[in-house]
């Protein structure tokens, strides 16, 4: 069972990273800007239900792993403490990458095709870049629990 859990948690992390790498790039590379807002207008929505599905995903089946495989309790007790602080630092990155999800989905839906005042555009520039970058950091410490198990 651990197995098909753990397949499941890497099938979702590759689409979230992946999906986040690909909008990511199309933003910088995508220079027209009526081709970036056509583009965001249609996908857009689309990548938003798909990518919070995964996300979804990945949390649901790393509780399992974390509870079934007894992470709980060493995270609980520190005890081997580096595996207990690299859970830990995994699990508070996952917390602020979904925060950062939350407030980027919630002005994206907001604003759908209408135009962005300043704090919004700062808001949804500065969570994506956010959320970009804290997914190249939690490969390493996703690489780490793996390590200790
Ligand atoms: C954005 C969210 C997450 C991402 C991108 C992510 C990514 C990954 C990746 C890529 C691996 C495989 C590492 C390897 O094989 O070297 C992994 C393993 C693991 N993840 Fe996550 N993860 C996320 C959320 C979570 C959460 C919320 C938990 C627990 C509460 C969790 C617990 C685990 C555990 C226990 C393993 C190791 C399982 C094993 O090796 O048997 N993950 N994660």
């Amino acid at each position: 069972m651990i197995d098909i859990v753990l397949y499941i948690h890497i099938l979702a992390a590759t689409v979230w990273i992946g999906g986040s790498i690909f909008l990511f790039t199309l933003g910088i590379f995508l220079r027209d800007k009526k081709a970036q807002k056509e583009v965001y207008y249609h996908i857009g929505p689309l990548y938003g239900y798909m990518e919070s599905v995964w996300l979804t995903v990945l949390i649901v089946t790393g509780l399992w792993m974390f509870f079934n495989l007894g992470i709980d309790n060493i995270v609980k007790n520190g005890f081997p403490e580096e595996f207990a602080s690299v859970m830990t630092i995994k699990l508070w990155l996952v917390a602020l990458i979904t925060l950062f999800t939350i407030i980027h989905m919630y002005i994206a839906f907001k604003t759908h095709n209408k135009e962005r005042g300043t704090i919004e555009k700062m808001l949804s520039r500065g969570s994506s870049m956010a959320i970009f970058i804290l997914n190249l950091i939690i490969i390493w410490f996703a690489m780490k629990v793996r390590g200790f198990l």
